[in-house]
């Protein structure tokens, strides 16, 4: 008898350990009854099993019901669970009414999982309808994600970059009637003569050279070989990895066009491969474009 009480308390114990409880079993068939019964009984709204809230749960096994039972009882929509926020767990899964009902009870449409927004996630995803639901409950058109290592050439990413440079032009020309900014610089051509072409190779060497070559019998790996590269036609190297963007840009490098694309690749031109910083600071770029214009058997005039 005792050895029949002990095995029915492990299966007990093995079967809640295993299951997380009865709200969150509730949650996973979308059983409102039981959902109420279990938060009746006491159960622990915000209680995380593997990780899961029982909102994100819902969301995860696409039970709106639930969602709003959940919400109705107090459950936070900007909560996070380990699994994440409510809202990634919808935007992840391209469910556009599930990111409606969220963002309708007060779910953060600029939220963020490390660095990047839902806006990124959606447009990565290429839904443009969650783009458009998340655009219109106030999401950050031009909201910058640093991807990667913030000490190590991070990515500059902004949610109309991603689309261009991932193909999605519907999307690219929803964001860009809805709000997009395309930075530019001021022209330089007045100020190239302060540019000191050591400085420049100093500011290279951390922050270009990773990626570039410059002798004029380098091999290209992961970005175009510079040597000469004032005054040549735009992506016009053997190199395999140039962007539709980058070769879409009609003419040579002039000094006014590198300034353009220096100033920030991903900002001023979106859509390119070279997705760093670049040289934001514009002393540090007539420095780099002084150099640049040193990797020339005759360097081109300044203007
Ligand atoms: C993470 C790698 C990476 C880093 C770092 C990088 N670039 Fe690039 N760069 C690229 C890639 C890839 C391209 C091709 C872009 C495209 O086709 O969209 C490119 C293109 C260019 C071009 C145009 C070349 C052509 O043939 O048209 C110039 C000029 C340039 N980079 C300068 C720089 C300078 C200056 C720096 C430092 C401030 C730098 N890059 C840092 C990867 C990089």
């Amino acid at each position: 008898m005792r050895e029949l009480i002990g095995s029915v308390l492990l299966y007990l114990g093995a079967l809640t350990a295993a299951e997380g409880g009865p709200l969150h079993e509730a949650v996973k068939s979308g059983d409102l009854t039981a959902i109420a019964a279990a938060l009746d009984a006491g159960a622990d709204i915000e209680e995380q099993d593997k990780g899961a809230t029982p909102l994100f749960l819902a969301i995860r096994s696409g039970h709106p019901e639930a969602v709003e039972l959940l919400i109705e009882r107090g459950a936070g929509v900007n909560n996070q669970s380990a699994m994440g926020l409510p809202l990634t767990g919808a935007v992840l899964t391209n469910s556009v009414d599930l990111m409606r009902l969220l963002l309708a009870h007060g779910a953060d449409p600029n939220a963020a999982a490390r660095g990047e927004r839902m806006l990124h996630f959606a447009v990565a995803n290429g839904c443009l309808d969650c783009v458009k639901v998340l655009v219109e409950a106030g999401a950050d058109v031009n909201a910058i994600w640093v991807r990667g290592d913030p000490a190590r050439l991070p990515g500059i990413i902004t949610p109309y970059h991603l689309a261009k440079h991932d193909d999605h032009a519907d999307i690219a020309a929803y964001l860009l009637e809805h709000g997009v900014t395309i930075s530019k610089p001021e022209p330089i051509s007045a100020k190239l003569a302060t540019g000191d072409p050591a400085k420049g190779k100093a500011f290279f060497a951390p922050n270009c050279s990773s990626c570039h070559v410059t002798r004029a019998q380098d091999i290209p790996t992961r970005a175009p070989n510079l040597w000469n590269v004032v005054g040549r036609d735009k992506a016009s190297t053997k190199f395999s990895g140039y962007s539709q963007t980058l070769s879409a840009w009609e003419g040579s490098w002039t000094y006014e066009d590198l300034n353009i694309f220096l100033a920030g690749p991903t900002l001023t031109t979106p859509g390119v491969n070279m997705d760093v910083r670049g040289a934001p600071d514009e002393a540090d770029r007539l420095d780099v474009i002084a150099y640049l214009r040193t990797l020339a058997d005759t360097p081109v005039p300044l203007p």
